[in-house]
């Protein structure tokens, strides 16, 4: 297939590369793409040549599936520095996202125009690596040190108009025809006799190097705070230091060895695994048929913690939303706590009073029910409570039109229970957002038994709407994330029974990459909640179960974590991070005596190992009953809604890596002590014995 073709008219040639959906720069553009240059540069009578990927977008960035593989040659990094060195004037048109290799085929032109859909980004970093086709050298001689770094940092993508400001465009074009636009330029430029300018000889923002090195020793320290764990960050501000004291192919091979050495790095494994798996969540059954229904409005009952968070993204995402409260103290509270929300956001200079404005007038609360009768879609976020939760949908039953979707915001309970109370199942599904609802991506879409595909497809649209990342779970106690977390709190307790610190625990796991340490996690989501579902469950225990009560013992004191400046942690004015609640240990130590328990010591890495064990085990036993589709599914889970570093790829794809007999090995240890909470699951088994990973259920 020809991914690469060139026109000639008059002393203009035309390249247009199309290699859908987002024009990845694979190895058929990259070897496509050299022939037609080194053809076009014989070309006597061409005068300018004009690189165009019509369709989508030009150039998106290099093909991230070759990552990892054998890298065909011709590289990047070489068509980048022919294209520059053509003793013919080089025009990009640029549109849509040229993103990474794609603007650094761009850089590498003479001369810039882009239409005003245009966004560019260096986002090599959220992959792992850095950009590698030049794009540390050149973006810096265009824009300056201190944006080059900014954007090749965050790889945030820059609006055209931003692009421009700053010299990474030359000329914005009034519309998104890339291909006539592109022309128009190169015909303008020829007639202005404009002449060759490789962005490699241009110096002008880096000639002043005692500034630059004090931006990039701003950078580095910063770096250290921010990017602690991460390998990439540090070497793309090494590329741009040592870059500058080298001459520009010396820059070039420098950038290319720093490029490598972050490929061969599992952060890029990781990364790359986490683009990937957030793409493959849409690939669902439902989705194949189901059609999304319009939704104008939303109701949301209950105006508590997710109630408020709820409300703000669904107005964020500009849906009305009428609030649903049992008295007027409760809807002051939710309001002033949106209101206050909102206003903070002025403050930060995030929205503007205005736009504050505009979205307050899509929200209204009130203690009728009725209000209710003309929504399309209705989220209960009320009390964790079956009696409480099917007392709602009865009502709402009798009050919303027959085709309105109800959805439970459960943290753990059956929604299959729930959709017992109203006529018409099939409407029922369950939207289980994560706190702070208006911030957190993760929205876990749960498909009870008889829950329609339209509904289906209705949840994913509207966490499209929302900026959400929607992940597919069946039904079951706590569903994907709470069900697994369930299971490694349980084992993270047997471990602080068996002498493991509270502390100590919580340490590994940041030093692992984790955003927070259980017990930190604890303290925020507080104390209570776990409490009370511990207590929900009691009856239900297995006689031998293992169950250590240093938790109860912790809320029988009323500490609840920061909601009571008490918990595993002391909080409030004048107190450090993480400062241990003394008492903590006091706790463990008469827990563990009250069971007859020897302390022993917990290395980092056996404490390293149950935790994730634990996590693998439960997400196993997920895969088998069929509740996650797929084990990407579940790492999404975990990256987007419990701070696992997106770096390891998720804790499906961390098992991966480090090998699943090593897990298994140690489940198979673990259970030598405690048969019921560590018995190998079969699909383990079965994966290990077939020499296979998660990875071929993908
Ligand atoms: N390589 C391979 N496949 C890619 C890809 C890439 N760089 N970018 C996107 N895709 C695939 C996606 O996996 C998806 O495939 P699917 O349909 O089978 O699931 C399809 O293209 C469409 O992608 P999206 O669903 O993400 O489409 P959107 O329209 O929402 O977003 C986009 C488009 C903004 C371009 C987004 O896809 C994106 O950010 N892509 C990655 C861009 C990037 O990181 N570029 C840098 C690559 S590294 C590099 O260039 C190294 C260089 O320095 C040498
Ligand atoms: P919350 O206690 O902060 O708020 C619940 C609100 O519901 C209260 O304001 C209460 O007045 C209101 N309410 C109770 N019955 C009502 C009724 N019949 N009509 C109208 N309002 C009623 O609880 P929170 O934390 O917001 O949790 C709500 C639901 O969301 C629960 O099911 C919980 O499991 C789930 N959830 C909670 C998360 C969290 O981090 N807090 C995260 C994800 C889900």
């Amino acid at each position: 297939m020809t991914v690469v073709k060139y026109s000639i008219s008059d002393d203009i040639a035309l390249i247009q590369i199309s290699n859908p959906p987002v024009n990845a720069i694979s190895a058929a553009v990259r070897i496509e793409l050299l022939q037609t240059i080194e053809t076009l540069a014989l070309e006597k009578s061409v005068k300018a040549i004009v690189i165009t990927a019509p369709e989508r977008t030009f150039l998106a960035g290099a093909d991230i599936k070759e990552f990892g593989k054998d890298i065909d040659a011709p590289i990047l990094s070489e068509i980048c520095d022919k294209i520059e060195s053509l003793d013919k004037v080089v025009v990009a048109s640029l549109h849509g996202t040229p993103l990474g290799g794609g603007l650094e085929v761009a850089m590498s032109a003479h001369y810039r125009i882009a239409a005003p859909n245009t966004k560019v980004g260096l986002p090599e970093v959220l992959l792992g690596i850095l950009p590698g086709a030049g794009g540390t050298q050149r973006l810096p001689r265009l824009c300056g040190v201190s944006m080059a770094l900014d954007m090749m940092l965050t790889g945030k993508h820059v609006p055209v108009r931003e692009a421009f400001e700053n010299g990474i465009v030359d000329e914005i074009a009034q519309d998104n025809k890339s291909i006539d636009n592109g022309i128009a330029y190169a015909k303008k430029l020829i007639k202005e006799g404009a002449k060759i300018r490789p962005t490699s000889k241009i110096d002008k923002k880096i000639k002043n190097i005692e500034e630059i090195k004090s931006v990039i020793i701003k950078f580095k320290s910063e770096a250290l705070k921010k990017y602690k764990n991460l390998f990439s960050p540090h070497a793309i501000i090494k590329s741009v230091d040592e870059g500058l004291s080298l001459d520009f192919p010396g820059a070039i091979k420098n950038e290319r060895r720093l490029f490598t050495e972050c490929i061969k790095s599992t952060q890029r494994e990781g990364l790359i695994h986490s683009f990937f798996s957030e793409r493959a969540i849409t690939k669902i059954p439902e989705l194949a048929s189901g059609k999304p229904v319009e939704l104008k409005n939303i109701g949301i009952i209950g105006g508590g913690t997710m109630g408020t968070g709820i409300s703000m993204a669904a107005m964020n995402a500009g849906y009305n939303v009428i609030m649903i409260e049992q008295n007027q103290g409760a809807i002051d509270k939710a309001l002033e706590k949106i209101n206050s929300t909102y206003e903070r956001n002025v403050k930060l200079g995030r929205i503007t009073s205005d736009q504050k404005q505009q979205i307050m007038k899509l929200f209204s609360a009130t203690i009728d029910m009725k209000e209710l009768n003309n929504r399309d879609l209705i989220i209960e976020a009320v009390f964790e409570n079956m009696e409480v939760k099917k007392e709602v949908f009865i009502k709402l039953n009798e009050i919303c039109s027959k085709n309105c979707i109800l959805a439970s915001n459960t943290s753990y309970l059956d929604v299959n229970e729930i959709s017992t109370v109203v006529d018409n199942p099939s409407r029922v599904i369950g939207l289980h957002f994560f706190s702070p609802a208006n911030i957190m991506k993760l929205l876990e879409v749960v498909v009870a038994d008889k829950t329609s595909e339209d509904t289906v497809a209705t949840a994913f649209m509207l966490a499209k709407k929302m900026k959400k990342v929607p992940v597919r779970s069946g039904v079951c106690d706590g569903f994907i994330g709470n069900r697994i977390l369930s299971k490694y709190l349980v084992g993270t307790y047997h471990m602080v029974e068996d002498g493991a610190s509270p502390f100590h625990v919580d340490k590994v796991l940041r030093e692992f990459g984790c955003a927070m340490g259980v017990f930190q996690v604890i303290d925020l989501a507080g104390g209570d909640i776990g409490w009370a579902t511990r207590k929900r469950k009691a009856p239900f225990r297995h006689k031998d179960d293992r169950y250590v009560e240093i938790a109860d013992r912790v809320c029988e004191n009323g500490w609840f974590g920061q909601k009571t400046s008490k918990g595993y942690y002391l909080y409030g004015e004048g107190i450090d991070f993480l400062t241990p609640n003394p008492e903590i240990e006091v706790i463990c130590s008469s827990e563990r005596q009250r069971s007859g328990i020897i302390p022993k010591t917990f290395s980092d890495q056996e404490i390293l190992d149950r935790y994730i064990a634990a996590m693998v085990y439960e997400g196993t036993k997920i895969l088998q009953e069929k509740i996650a589709v797929r084990p990407s599914d579940i790492d999404v889970v975990y990256t987007n809604g419990y701070g696992f570093p997106k770096w390891r790829g998720g804790p499906m794809k961390y098992a991966d890596m480090i090998g699943l007999d090593k897990i298994l090995l140690n489940i198979q240890k673990f259970s030598e002590a405690d048969s019921r909470f560590w018995s190998p699951p079969q699909l383990l088994i079965d994966l290990v014995d077939n020499n296979k990973n998660f990875d071929s259920l993908n």
